[in-house]
């Protein structure tokens, strides 16, 4: 049985009665543009075809009562008075009705299942799926009205209030605002973006997930982001006309170089060179020049690997190994870091031979197969007409 059907079912069965609605709420690839969002630089993620299924009705009676099904997970919640809850995925809904409440929305409780296939913790963001997901949901059933883009801007401050990670605007803007067979290039300083059409009948990606994330990834994250302001502050001392790193260029970096002891340097040099190659990647991707595009991935992993430091030993590993594989135009670590998967641009053909390569030569090192598996771009959060499934 597919998702949409297994939400709809169990909801039938949890709740006796059927939903009045259907979600979907898609993961995300970036194919460049990494430890840009933060500093208000440029990114050129997509919305993937992993997803996150709610099938969900309201009530009326100020509670949430959720059942994550492939967790076989459950919760009961009263929103009088929202409070942290044990289930960390608990917090992703809760946290999503304390920033409507803050907003000054007037919501009501909801009973909702759901279920999906976006692997957690392979950087796929299936958290900003599971907050898109369910501001959707709230805003379809209690006819807020609230537009699209505010809801970006909604998923982002509950990840940075009530969850308490700093992450940028991309994870979120992508699950919500993604187009099927296009990439968006997203200007994180302000919103503006762009369509990218992303199609080719003779390339493809595939994803190698390490199937590690080391613990110090959140930590290094916020390191980062802290490095990323003292850069700033020290670069304002002499360049005021900086708002942002994103205003940066290497010229001016070059000019510096006394201002920014190591490793802020190599942090700066990282995110000027990264902003510039999202542009690069942008235009290879509109003449078709999939060639160009991959060189970029592969320099984007250097930089992250050796200036940004986000990467680790498994990534390294897949990205060296997929370098010197015949029919892989690029590959690069992808989210974050310091786990989760890399992303690789390969020849259709190539795909069967890249990823036993690419297995063998991890299970030689790690002694485990790491799981390769093909995306495809689709559109962002929308709902599902609930005939279109089989069991209403
Ligand atoms: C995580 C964050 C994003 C972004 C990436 C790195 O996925 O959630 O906001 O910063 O890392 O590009």
């Amino acid at each position: 049985m597919k998702y949409p059907e297994q939400v709809v079912e169990q909801f039938i069965l949890q709740f006796g009665r059927a939903p009045e609605m259907l979600l979907v709420a898609p993961g995300r690839i970036n194919l460049i543009g990494e430890h840009t969002d933060y500093t208000g630089g440029f990114v050129l993620p997509a919305a993937i075809d992993k997803a996150i299924y709610f099938a969900a009705a309201r009530v009326e009676t100020q509670t949430v009562a959720c059942l994550a099904e492939n967790l076989h997970e459950f919760f009961l919640a009263d929103l009088i008075s929202i409070q942290k809850h044990p289930l960390p995925w608990a917090n992703f809904v809760l946290g999503v009705y304390d920033q409507l409440f803050q907003a000054g929305h007037v919501v009501g409780g909801i009973q909702m299942v759901m279920g999906g296939d976006i692997p957690v913790g392979s950087g796929l963001s299936s958290s900003a799926a599971l907050e898109s997901g369910v501001l959707h949901v709230l805003n379809a059933l209690y006819q807020l009205n609230i537009p699209t883009l505010e809801l970006v801007k909604m998923a982002q401050r509950c990840e940075n209030t009530f969850i308490g990670l700093q992450c940028g605007i991309m994870d979120m803007f992508a699950a919500q605002m993604g187009q099927k067979n296009c990439a968006i290039q997203l200007d994180c300083r302000s919103l503006a973006y762009e369509y990218i059409p992303f199609e080719s009948e003779k390339y493809t990606l595939l994803l190698c997930d390490s199937g590690v994330k080391h613990a110090l990834a959140d930590s290094e994250y916020n390191t980062r982001r802290n490095e990323c302001e003292e850069s700033l502050e020290k670069l304002q001392t002499r360049f005021p006309h900086l708002g942002s790193l994103r205003d940066l260029d290497a010229e001016t970096l070059a000019l510096a170089q006394d201002l920014l002891a190591e490793p802020l340097n190599r942090r700066c040099k990282h995110v000027v060179s990264e902003n510039q190659r999202v542009l690069e990647a942008s235009a290879a991707l509109k003449s078709g020049d999939f060639v160009r595009f991959g060189q970029l991935l592969f320099q984007s992993h250097h930089s992250l690997q050796h200036d940004y430091a986000v990467s680790c030993p498994e990534l390294d590993l897949l990205v060296a190994t997929a370098q010197s594989l015949p029919g892989v135009l690029g590959a690069r670590m992808m989210g974050g870091g310091f786990g989760g998967c890399s992303i690789n641009l390969v020849e259709k053909t190539a795909f069967s031979t890249v990823e036993a390569d690419l297995q063998a030569a991890y299970h030689e090192v790690y002694g485990k197969i790491p799981h390769c598996f093909g995306v495809s771009i689709e559109s962002g959060v929308h709902s599902i007409p609930l005939n279109d499934t089989q069991t209403t």
